[in-house]
């Protein structure tokens, strides 16, 4: 041991070992090996199975763990039905004391699972310690005031049911609490997985459920490898999967639910950029790029492994960054001084090693500090790239592990350019002294976290989650309860009768004579109407079986080139909300004008006057409605911390695709297309395939109302072979499918791709008249996607 003279003169750190010794008694209680968590006990696994758990920074065993079979997960399953009868109905004041004592808890344990944690992943102590375990009771006590306050902010909402909640092993007690706090605030109840590198955190919290007094199987641990998680989605009784891991796994989940009709969000992976302008605080951002890639080993979904440095500051900053690398200390993450721990596992040292070799291999310079690296545990010296493209396998690919790769830029439009060149939409951090660089920077970042001047903070009160390949649903705030949440009707509704798909144009049955066919429609594209490249139309039957027009037979080609209309008319994006609403009134207006004739047409369809009449009354109302809101729904301010506000902004998808149901054609047509453009998304819309007549009519409509071309496109034809298009198209961010069941399921599953964001009817027809039903919060919900900024 140095002494203080000693230490004085060299200034050396000395050793700063936090203890573990109630850690390790807790280990040793459990020798025997850990059950799984069912309905408030401990049990044994049903296929008797077991693996063993290591902590990263010696490779000793920690324990010994159950390996989840089909069955343990059913029983677990099961016991979260049972549970959920009784704590559904609680009153949410009654769930929010549970939910506080919980929080308490863990502020009483705070020292032992930070201790714990640290064991099983490690992280240094200094951040579990510090960020980890202060932000669960965070969680706990945020989330509490939802279930406080649930029936005031949610009226009319119920709880899903069960759900099913899989975690990675980077933040193993957060991202528990994440998933666990809202599901049980909204009155769901649980069964979770943690990740098969660090389940022990999961297993003491589920003692802290039982201490405190949690009724049983509201909450269920059951531990086990992707095997287990695979039984948890593929369980017939799941009301909702939330999964944060691998993009390659969240892909396989998606597909895996496609048309089970449960709610999902995925949070995965991403490849943030961390964008120095030149008038950036250089010392600042160099303690930022420490936060955004050596915190957590780099083994963070946002890490900022992207460093994008204006070209004029780039050689100093580097020379700056490099001497702060020197500096870091590697080791023990049990010591209070270390600022980077050990990688999670052998498996995960392995892959970050390949990417680097990779990113060698490619040209890319290695720069890593003489670090000396304890002789047992996996390690990993902190990293920097340099002398890399974009199409770098080190800019491309997700490394979690404490590699960064730096790129200089030009100008701030290449800056965005290069930050937005990624398939992931996570995180970025953005760094400048000039504020308007600064939120400009900010709102053209593609990212669902934005941090200026700062990076890697998170709070209860902001949401969380990506843009594109980076998943979709938000974890936190206000987003994050919804996403545990369903409004009492939907929840009520039932699939109907679904019969085949008659083709398109065929006679129907009931067909009387066909009488004169009055016009063909066409296709609308980029403003002006197109032929189908198919040459081709269909008959379109009304009344009685007469046929009462024809409507063109889109095909994918068309889908292609009206996404690429939308896609195009990107200036409504950033048109004023006040710009948008006169757009939407005249249109209301317009359609006002010639009331008369889209209620003929939908008599010659075969409805009652009446009907018709209230149907096209209906629709005027509705775009009235989201004329009003365009200027209206917007972000909020969330109190977060106390030297930033944290603006959560509403940002349109960009391109969606609306396949729009039979019923009330014209209605439901202007219900969907009208919240979607109202916040500034472009739309490619399939009107019924059996009525289409009506939205066909709405182009003389669009062309007098100033609807810039390319910001409605209306395809018809075959729903299904349409929506696959859509699906599968890139370039369309968000896919929305009113229509039969088997059409849900596909477009799920063929979504999958680019993981686009998908909201589909699961073969439920709603009732579009009805103004709970067919307007409201949750079409404007769906047209956005929210982007935190955290402003210091
Ligand atoms: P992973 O995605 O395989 O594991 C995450 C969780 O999913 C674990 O609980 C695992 O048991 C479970 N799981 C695995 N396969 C499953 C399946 N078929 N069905 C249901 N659940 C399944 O991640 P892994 O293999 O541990 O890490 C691989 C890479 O994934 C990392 O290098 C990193 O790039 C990324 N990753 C991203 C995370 C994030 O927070 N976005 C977290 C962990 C990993």
């Amino acid at each position: 041991m140095p002494s203080v003279r000693d230490i004085l003169d060299t200034m050396d750190y000395g050793p700063a070992p936090e203890a573990n010794g109630h850690v390790l008694d807790w280990l040793k209680a459990h020798a025997a090996g850990f059950g799984h968590f069912i309905g408030g006990e401990f049990v044994k696994p049903q296929g008797g199975k077991s693996f063993d758990v290591f902590n990263p920074a010696t490779g000793e065993k920690l324990a010994a763990v159950a390996q989840g079979s089909a069955a343990d997960v059913d029983a677990a399953v099961k016991a979260a039905r049972k549970a959920w009868r009784s704590w559904s109905k609680l009153t949410g004041h009654d769930r929010a004391k549970h939910l506080y004592a919980i929080a308490r808890l863990v502020q009483k344990r705070e020292r032992f699972l930070a201790v714990l944690e640290t064991m099983d992943n490690g992280k240094p102590i200094r951040e579990s310690r510090d960020i980890d375990v202060p932000l669960v009771a965070r969680h706990f006590y945020h989330h509490a005031g939802w279930a406080e306050l649930i029936a005031d902010e949610f009226p009319g909402h119920v709880p899903l049911g069960v759900c099913g909640q899989i975690i990675p092993w980077n933040f193993p007690l957060l991202m528990l609490a994440w998933k666990i706090a809202p599901a049980l605030a909204a009155g769901n109840t649980v069964v979770l997985k943690p990740a098969e590198y660090t389940p022990l955190s999961a297993l003491a919290f589920a003692e802290i459920c039982r201490e405190a007094g949690l009724p049983p199987g509201v909450v269920n641990i059951v531990t086990g490898d992707g095997a287990t998680g695979a039984a948890l989605v593929d369980h017939p009784d799941i009301d909702k999967i939330a999964f944060t891991g691998s993009t390659e796994v969240g892909r396989m989940i998606r597909k895996a639910t496609a048309g089970k009709g449960l709610k999902l969000s995925l949070e995965l992976g991403g490849k943030s950029p961390f964008i120095v302008h030149e008038d950036a605080d250089l010392d600042a951002a160099v303690e930022g790029v420490v936060d955004a890639i050596w915190f957590n080993q780099g083994q963070v979904c946002c890490a900022g492994s992207r460093i994008l440095v204006q070209e004029g500051i780039a050689p100093r900053f580097l020379a700056k960054l490099k001497r702060r690398m020197e500096a870091l200390r590697v080791g023990d993450p049990l010591d209070k001084s270390i600022d980077m721990g050990a990688i999670v596992d052998p498996v995960q040292l392995g892959r970050i090693s390949e990417l680097v070799e990779k990113g060698k291999a490619e040209g890319g310079t290695l720069l890593q500090p003489a670090c000396a690296l304890p002789e047992r545990g996996n390690w990993f010296a902190p990293a920097l790239f340099t002398d890399v493209e974009p199409a770098s396998t080190v800019m491309e690919v997700e490394i979690f592990g404490p590699v960064a790769a730096v790129m200089t830029f030009r100008t701030p439009d290449e800056a965005v350019q290069i930050a937005n060149h990624t398939r992931y939409g996570l995180a970025a951090s953005v760094w400048s002294e000039n504020i308007n660089l600064a939120l400009d920077t900010a709102a053209r970042v593609k990212a669902g976290v934005v941090w200026i001047n700062s990076t890697n903070l998170f709070d209860a009160a902001a949401g969380f989650g990506g843009y594109r390949e980076s998943g979709f649903g938000r974890e936190g705030g206000r987003e994050g309860m919804l996403e545990y949440l369903v409004p009492a009707w939907e929840a009520a509704l039932k699939p109907g009768q679904e019969a085949a798909a008659a083709p398109l144009g065929a006679l129907p049955a009931t067909a009387a004579e066909p009488s004169a066919i009055d016009r063909t429609a066409k296709l609308y594209v980029g403003g002006k109407q197109a032929r189908p490249d198919s040459g081709h139309s269909y008959s379109v039957y009304g009344a009685k079986g007469r046929a009462i027009g024809q409507a063109g037979l889109g095909s994918r080609k068309d889908v292609r080139n009206a996404v690429e209309a939308a896609a195009k008319a990107s200036a409504w994006a950033s048109a004023t909300a006040h710009n948008r609403a006169q757009v939407l009134y005249y249109i209301a207006e317009n359609l006002s004008a010639r009331a008369a004739e889209f209620e003929s047409r939908l008599k010659s369809m075969g409805q009652g006057a009446k009907q018709a009449r209230a149907e096209v009354e209906a629709a005027l109302a509705r775009i009235f409605w989201y004329a009003a809101q365009a200027d209206k729904y917007d972000g909020r301010v969330h109190a977060t911390k106390s030297r930033h506000v944290t603006l959560a902004m509403n940002e349109p998808w960009g391109v969606v695709g609306i396949l729009c149901p039979d019923e009330m054609p014209l209605l439901a047509f202007l219900s969907l297309v009208m919240p979607a453009i109202a916040m500034g998304n472009r739309v490619v819309a399939v009107p019924s395939p059996q009525r289409p007549l009506a939205a066909t009519d709405l182009y003389q409509v669009f062309d007098t109302s100033d609807v810039p071309g390319g910001v409605v496109n209306i395809v018809t034809g075959a729903r299904d072979e349409l929506a696959k298009t859509l699906a599968e198209h890139d370039e369309v961010a968000a896919l929305w499918y009113f229509g039969p069941g088997r059409g849900s399921a596909m477009a799920e599953a063929a979504s999958t791709g680019n993981l686009k964001a998908t909201w589909v009817s699961h073969g439920k027809e709603r009732d579009w008249l009805s103004r709970e039903q067919g307007q409201g919060e949750a079409f404007l919900r769906h047209a956005v996607q929210v982007k935190n900024i955290w402003v210091p």
